[in-house]
């Protein structure tokens, strides 16, 4: 009986988690790990209060709180204040919702926390969305902001970090069935969008193809010295919006290494004095 249930329970966890993951299909490149890297995620937060947030607000963040990864209120204020703010302002901005969606067609969302929003239970950090998000923009002129984005298609955001990663080319690959006459066959498309985003698409025949279904993407960075640096400066942002989602992750992870270190010490008292217990009782 209680088997049964343990089974049960763990066959309707099993299926959360496919079902989870089958949300977004696009698979997340993983980001690295600068968590704890001071410099970078400086860097980070430079990024993102210079391009992330005029339209999307971090409310539950102070200024003041980017003492934690090492920046002193001087440099917070010559560096990260524009517009008459204090160092202990909330991160918040002058555009209000109504406005940003009716210029977006969707509000810009508080990105206080995304990092953890995205992160589903057990699914992949929420910095691997960031990072695969802000590196899979590409131009595509039937957008009404002349972008789109594989790890969020038709997003209401443009690409607005382009100029730091340069002209791409993106290609998508779709073999797929078609039917001519009533005569079914399969055939590869091709489609090749520049960086101007004008496409071409090619169909190719494919015989005695008997597989399934399939599609691919790749981009190609035609200007590569620049497109390696913005994915370094992207690795930043989103260490830097991962550690904001939880400020207090390092100092958990710093305590807990403590804690596991007593214990372990601990351990050994406890077991030592037991034995010294028992060593006169058979
Ligand atoms: C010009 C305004 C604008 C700027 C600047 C901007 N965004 Fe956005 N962003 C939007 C809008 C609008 C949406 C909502 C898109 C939608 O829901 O279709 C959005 C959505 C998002 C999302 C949510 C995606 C999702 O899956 O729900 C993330 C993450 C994000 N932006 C990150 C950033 C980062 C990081 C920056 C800075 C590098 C940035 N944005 C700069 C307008 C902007």
């Amino acid at each position: 009986m209680m088997m049964k249930k343990l089974l049960s329970v763990i066959a309707l966890t099993l299926a959360c988690v496919t079902a989870q993951a089958a949300g977004s299909d696009f698979p997340l490149e993983k980001a690295p790990n600068r968590l704890t890297n001071q410099a970078a995620l400086q860097n980070g937060a430079k990024m993102f209060v210079n391009y992330c947030l005029n339209c999307h607000a971090a409310k539950s963040m102070r200024y003041n709180k980017l003492r934690d990864i090492g920046l002193t209120d001087t440099q917070i204020k010559e560096n990260l204040l524009f517009t008459g703010e204090k160092v202990g302002d909330l991160m918040k901005i002058a555009m209000t919702s109504a406005d940003a969606k009716a210029w977006f067609g969707a509000p810009p969302p508080d990105l206080s926390v995304i990092a953890r929003a995205k992160s589903i239970n057990a699914g992949p950090p929420g910095g691997d969305y960031i990072y695969t998000y802000m590196r899979t923009f590409y131009r595509d002129t039937t957008k009404p902001t002349g972008w789109n984005n594989l790890a969020f298609p038709n997003a209401g955001m443009p690409h607005v970090l382009w100029e730091r990663q340069g002209p791409r080319e993106y290609t998508h690959v779709v073999v797929h069935q078609v039917e001519k006459d009533g005569k079914k066959s399969w055939e590869r498309a091709t489609s090749v969008y520049g960086p101007q985003g004008y496409w071409t698409t090619k169909t190719e025949p494919m015989v005695d193809y008997t597989g399934k279904e399939t599609s691919g993407h790749g981009f190609k960075a035609l200007d590569p010295v620049r497109a390696m640096a913005y994915d370094s400066e992207i690795a930043d942002l989103a260490a830097f919006m991962t550690w904001m989602s939880e400020p207090a992750q390092l100092l958990r992870k710093q305590i807990g290494v403590w804690v596991l270190l007593f214990l372990g010490i601990f351990f050994i008292v406890a077991w030592r004095l037991n034995a010294s217990y028992w060593k006169h009782i058979k």
